[in-house]
């Protein structure tokens, strides 16, 4: 099977140029001006943008979490990121305290393979650390195509590691070749402030806010980096939300070290007021949204190249599941629906605003992604060779995002009604037509796990 794709801006983290990209079987076999070759099927993109199948590394699947489970599986979930224009996410497996990574392994296995549309690999979260499950986190590496740890400075009792377990995880994964990837945010604080909260009669959404303050996230990003200076390890923090904490991992960059940064597009586009909604709870997250001052600060951070990758976090839970904190905010499961939306928004929010150049967002919604996890150039790459993962995106298409017409399984949107220009148009997930006409071609099991190489130090 052969696809030829014709007459589109072909955009990359580098390059932007008039191009025809010739696909062969699952692979990109030649990309240039004018190809001759015939093909099987030929798709006309003349006033399209082009550009490589864009990868989540933050998402979280059929996940346990919170007393639930969040709303959206790795059918659901995956062919609503296709519909978006993401081709490629990276989950994360929990390990579950006091038992084995094999054992979470083989749970996420069963969930995800069967029913992925898309494609996608695994963050291991390392919840429990002692010396067996430092020779599984070897295996996982050499073995098992994971080498990304995911760690929690917050969520103790289920998910927190303490910083001993953190800097032993560390020298094993730098010796290794892998990264560890952190939610960074003092736990113990935080922890603290919900009680006081709740002992004074603070349950409303808003208090979820008060009680997560900008320093809690500031200090263990600080933190965690000094962590990982110290054992040379390299790292990345997750969600960032804030001017604190990117600030500090600006301080700590002066030393050279290897810290990459990812925000989320909702900290670029929403802000704190929300909380103040009856409906606040829809945006209950960790770490909660910020202030618009923060945005401006993480927009900037990208085009300083602190910050290298936006995602989502995505993890939905619905109207019925975040009622669970009708009463109590610290009950409300944290997590919102993102993961359809994340590349058009970051083209009108970003690009068309002039906020970044398309090869920014390229960058960060993609090429970054794959570098640091180990997936480039298969993936995050329009080359010769690469997986004919491809986006034709339409970028003067105006719509308007609503729970009424999008694919998550959330029975509500934190956007209903925000207007949008530009579309994913027409999706390729290795070679194959994954999304055409407001439709998905792909079923359940047509989407691979991704073995993943050691991280890139330097991208
Ligand atoms: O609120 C969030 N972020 N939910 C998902 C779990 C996490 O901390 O990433
Ligand atoms: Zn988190
Ligand atoms: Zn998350």
């Amino acid at each position: 099977m052969s696809i030829l794709i014709k007459n589109g801006r072909v955009i990359t983290a580098s390059d932007d140029c008039q191009a025809d990209i010739f696909i062969e079987n699952e692979t990109i076999r030649a990309i240039g001006k004018d190809l001759d070759m015939v093909a099987d099927e030929t798709i006309d993109a003349s006033g399209k943008l082009v550009f490589p199948g864009c990868i989540d590394p933050h998402v979280h699947l059929d996940m346990p979490f919170m007393g639930t489970y969040s709303s959206d599986d790795y059918e659901t979930g995956t062919r609503a990121a296709l519909f978006g224009g993401t081709t490629s996410v990276i989950e994360f497996i929990l390990q579950t305290q006091g038992d084995t990574l094999h054992n979470a392994l083989k749970t996420w296995q069963e969930k995800s393979i069967p029913k992925a549309v898309g494609d996608f690999g695994y963050h291991m979260a390392v919840t429990d650390f002692n010396d067996d499950v430092a020779k599984e986190v070897v295996q996982m590496i050499e073995e098992e195509g994971i080498s990304s740890f995911k760690t929690f400075m917050a969520y103790k009792g289920a998910l927190m590691i303490d910083d001993g377990q953190m800097v032993q995880l560390m020298k094993v994964v730098k010796k290794h070749g892998g990264i560890v990837t952190v939610h960074a945010t003092n736990g113990d604080m935080i922890d603290s402030l919900i009680s006081k909260n709740l002992e004074a009669g603070n349950t409303k959404p808003l208090y979820h806010y008060l009680s997560q303050p900008e320093v809690t996230e500031a200090e263990a990003s600080g933190r965690f980096c000094d962590m990982l200076n110290y054992t040379g390890c390299p790292g990345y923090i997750v969600h960032m939300t804030c001017e604190g904490a990117l600030n500090a991992v600006r301080k700590r960059t002066q030393r050279n070290q290897k810290v990459f940064v990812e925000t989320c597009t909702q900290y670029l586009m929403i802000d704190a007021s929300l909380y103040e909604q009856e409906d606040g709870a829809k945006w209950v997250m960790s770490p909660p949204l910020r202030e618009k001052k923060d945005q401006e600060a993480l927009w900037s951070g990208i085009n300083q190249g602190i910050v290298q990758v936006v995602g989502t976090d995505h993890c939905p839970f619905t109207l019925e599941q975040k009622a669970m904190g009708k009463d109590n905010f610290a009950k409300i499961p944290n997590g919102h629906p993102a993961i359809e939306h994340r590349i058009e928004f970051m083209y009108s929010e970003g690009v068309r605003k002039g906020k970044i150049s398309l090869n920014k967002f390229v960058e960060v919604c993609s090429t970054n992604a794959a570098k640091i996890f180990g997936m480039y150039p298969k993936k995050g790459a329009i080359g010769i060779g690469s997986d004919a993962d491809i986006v034709i995106f339409d970028p003067n298409k105006e719509h308007t995002i609503s729970v009424d017409t999008h694919h998550m399984n959330c029975d509500y949107s934190g956007y209903e009604g925000w207007k949008v220009t530009g579309k994913t148009e027409t999706v390729l997930l290795r070679g194959k037509v994954a999304i055409s006409n407001n439709e998905c071609h792909l079923n359940p099991g047509d989407g691979k796990f991704i073995p993943r190489g050691k991280s890139s130090m330097v991208i």
